[in-house]
């Protein structure tokens, strides 16, 4: 069971986080502070925490300082800090410290991201801001549940699909060069989902609208010139709501890590459905 945050009701399974979450009450959490450092390179984090274990208890913001002289570079140098030597109950998703994996996005200081390529800002007058990735369910801290992101995903049938059954199993289908070059720009997506919970028409139809991962990574097979399912992968988003709800306000674009453009992805999805005949 899953509940938005709304009037101070929320569920007891996990909550979602919607923008602005400022409004949720900053931490009593001086507790948590650790008076005795010294440096004068200390930052103040201020990370969003939300316990599912006690359905009592609403979700904080929880202060933390990090010495940055001690610390690595990266907002997961300061998560993992944290957890190891203040507080080992911050629980983030991270496995590649590389901007490969894909499971470190969250939103830092207003903007999606993957910490382990996000600088810290050293900046030590200002207060770095760390929340989950907005408007998903949380399943503690700065978790969110990406099971419908990942639904989504598998919907677009992300893999090579053949008419031919003959040539099933072949060793491999050859391409030109020119048609592995339609390829960049797309192949490239680790699944981060910045760019969907950035994307207002995904944050109120997040249901319906599949949204700019899932879009890019469906354009990324129907222009695979060995792929042989381009018009049936149009058919199924010839609907209203699966790609349509893109006003191409493009924040999708504006934070991808990667520096792919799904705005552009979509908006030659929607060419490609204006001029393919059913
Ligand atoms: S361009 Fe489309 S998909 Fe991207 S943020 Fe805007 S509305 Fe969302
Ligand atoms: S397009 Fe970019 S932001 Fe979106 S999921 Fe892929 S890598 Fe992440
Ligand atoms: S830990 Fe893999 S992308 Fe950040």
């Amino acid at each position: 069971m899953f509940a938005l945050i709304r009037g101070g009701v929320r569920s007891s399974a996990s909550l979602r986080v919607g923008l602005p979450v400022g409004c949720l009450r900053p931490a009593s959490a001086a507790a948590s502070e650790k008076s005795d450092v010294k440096s004068a390179r200390v930052k103040t984090f201020r990370i969003y925490r939300y316990d599912p274990s006690n359905s009592k208890k609403k979700p904080w913001m929880q202060t933390y300082k990090v010495d940055l002289d001690q610390c690595g570079p990266m907002v997961l140098d300061a998560l993992i800090k944290i957890k190891s030597e203040d507080d080992p109950t911050l629980t983030f998703r991270r496995s590649c410290r590389e901007g490969i994996c894909g499971s470190c996005s969250m939103n830092v200081n207003g903007s999606n991201t993957l910490a382990c390529i996000s600088r810290i800002d050293t900046n030590t007058s200002k207060v770095s801001n760390i929340y989950p990735l907005p408007h998903m369910y949380v399943v503690k801290d700065l978790v969110p549940d990406m099971s419908v992101f990942y639904e989504q995903y598998h919907s677009i049938e992300p893999y090579l699909k053949k008419k031919d059954s003959s040539e099933a199993g072949k060793d491999q289908y050859r391409q030109s060069v020119d048609d592995r070059a339609k390829l960049d720009g797309l192949y490239e997506c680790i699944l981060c989902a910045c760019c969907s919970t950035s994307c207002p028409s995904y944050w109120w139809q997040g249901d319906k609208f599949l949204g700019p991962a899932a879009l890019l990574q469906s354009y990324r097979w129907m222009v695979d010139s060995r792929d042989d399912f381009q018009r049936e992968r149009l058919a199924k988003m010839s609907d209203e709501s699966s790609v349509y709800p893109c006003h191409t306000i493009m924040n999708c674009t504006n934070v991808c890590p990667k520096g792919l453009n799904p705005g552009k992805a979509i908006a030659e999805i929607k060419k490609l459905l204006a001029t393919t005949r059913p």
